[in-house]
């Protein structure tokens, strides 16, 4: 099996026995849902966004409610969570679904960058989970993974590193099961490909990990 099959048929197994199967916004699947976590999950983690997920669809259970709601019901709602940036852009790019997308989020990568917090990677994070599409995500878990894994030194930041990182995700972006892969490539940075003191022994693509290999990790 090449490489790039061979990542993701690992990943994905790993993921069946080891990964996050029951997030919230995993039960029911939807767009709007899968996008108000990929927000709250910006710099959080998830057992912190867990409990403000749940009391924000409450509050408000779809798109059309959001760009309804008061800003001060947003952000009352939002209280706590921190990087309030987030919770306005949120309320604006519901705004701008309902006056330009007929009160949906666009099942298009570059409609959903033009929306305000909805950067490539996240843009690849909702197309994925909520379409099933074959877009790639790169936020910094998946970074780390991908420089350990094909041993590539140097800041991930830097435009050079990032855009070789970028053609590698979408390089090994699996032909089925989208959603699940987007969510193991987190679950693997987050729980076993850690930024200090990963656990390569239990890694399901230690066999493939060229930092592993020459002792880089
Ligand atoms: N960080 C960003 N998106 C995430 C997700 N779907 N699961 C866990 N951590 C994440």
């Amino acid at each position: 099996m090449a490489i790039e099959q061979e990542f993701s048929t690992r990943l994905l197994a790993w993921f069946d026995q080891h990964g996050r199967h029951d997030l919230p916004w995993q039960h029911p699947r939807t767009p709007y849902r899968v996008w108000l976590s990929e927000i709250m999950l910006q710099q959080t983690q998830v057992s912190v966004v867990t409990g403000y997920f749940d009391r924000f669809v409450t509050a408000l259970p779809d798109l059309p409610a959001l760009a309804a709601a008061s800003h001060d019901e947003v952000m009352a709602l939002w209280s706590g969570l921190g990087y309030y940036a987030r919770a306005r852009n949120l309320h604006a790019a519901a705004k701008l679904c309902v006056e330009r997308h007929g009160g949906d989020l666009p099942p298009d990568l570059d409609a959903l960058i033009a929306l305000p917090g909805i950067g490539r990677s996240t843009a690849g994070a909702i197309l994925s989970q909520a379409w099933g599409d074959r877009a790639a995500i790169l936020d910094g878990n998946v970074k780390r993974v991908l420089s350990r894994l094909f041993g590539i030194e140097g800041w991930p930041g830097a435009p050079a590193i990032e855009k070789r990182l970028w053609v590698i995700a979408a390089t090994l972006l699996p032909d089925a099961r989208l959603a699940d892969y987007t969510q193991a490539q987190m679950d693997l940075g987050a729980t076993l490909c850690t930024r200090a003191d990963p656990d390569c022994s239990d890694c399901p693509l230690q066999v493939h990990c060229v930092a592993f290999r020459e002792g880089r990790v």
